[in-house]
């Protein structure tokens, strides 16, 4: 086991993935990004699932050299609750009309894959002329529904991770790394 560093709150197991590394990979995956979508002729629509996203999709979207609109979806998902896994229900839509534009939805983690497959197939149904994904973090062995992910930060073991937007009950979203929770008995 990692040893925890001091300042970590007690809750925090420890650090995953640190500011670096994440700079780094942010910035590699800006390249893909620049690179699959350079003979496109209109500006790609990012859609930032949130709230997770919104740290992920700062930093990205400053990264992106292409012409590119920020945008954002917020959805409710039941996956984690228990009684209706996998439902995923539309909070919040864009403001750009997705039809006859190329959209890359960008999400801060890939769990059961519920929120990306629905997000998905809602979009393509808006007539968009691509819809692919970016997410930072993946957790393969949680996947139930399959998804197909273009652009993925890191891949982690099942464990609930923190920071980078990401939250447990709304704490450690601007934690600048990805730590880990010690789990609640
Ligand atoms: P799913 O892929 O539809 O199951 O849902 C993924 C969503 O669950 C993410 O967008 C997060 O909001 C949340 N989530 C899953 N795992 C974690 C985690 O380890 N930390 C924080 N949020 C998580
Ligand atoms: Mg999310």
């Amino acid at each position: 086991m990692a040893e925890a560093k001091p300042s970590l709150p007690a809750d925090l197991r420890c650090v995953l993935i640190d500011e670096e590394s994440i700079r780094e990979r942010v910035l590699a995956l800006a390249a893909e990004i620049d690179e699959a979508y350079k003979d496109i002729t209109e500006p790609l629509i990012l859609v930032g699932v949130l709230k997770g996203s919104f740290i992920f999709l700062a930093d990205l979207s400053r990264r992106l050299t292409i012409p590119h609109i920020v945008d954002f979806i917020a959805i409710s998902s039941y996956g984690n609750k228990g009684d209706k896994r996998g439902e995923v229900r539309l909070l919040m839509d864009t403001r750009e009309n997705l039809a006859g534009h190329h959209v890359l939805i960008v999400e801060d983690i890939l769990d059961s894959g519920s929120t990306l497959s629905y997000l998905t197939k809602a979009f393509k149904a808006r007539g968009t002329k691509s819809v692919e994904t970016a997410v930072f973090l993946d957790k393969p062995a949680r996947h139930v529904v399959p998804v197909d992910i273009q652009f993925r930060g890191f891949e982690i073991e099942d464990v609930w991770v923190v920071g980078y937007g990401l939250d447990y009950k709304e704490r450690y979203r601007t934690l600048p790394f990805i730590a880990e929770m010690i789990p609640e008995n």
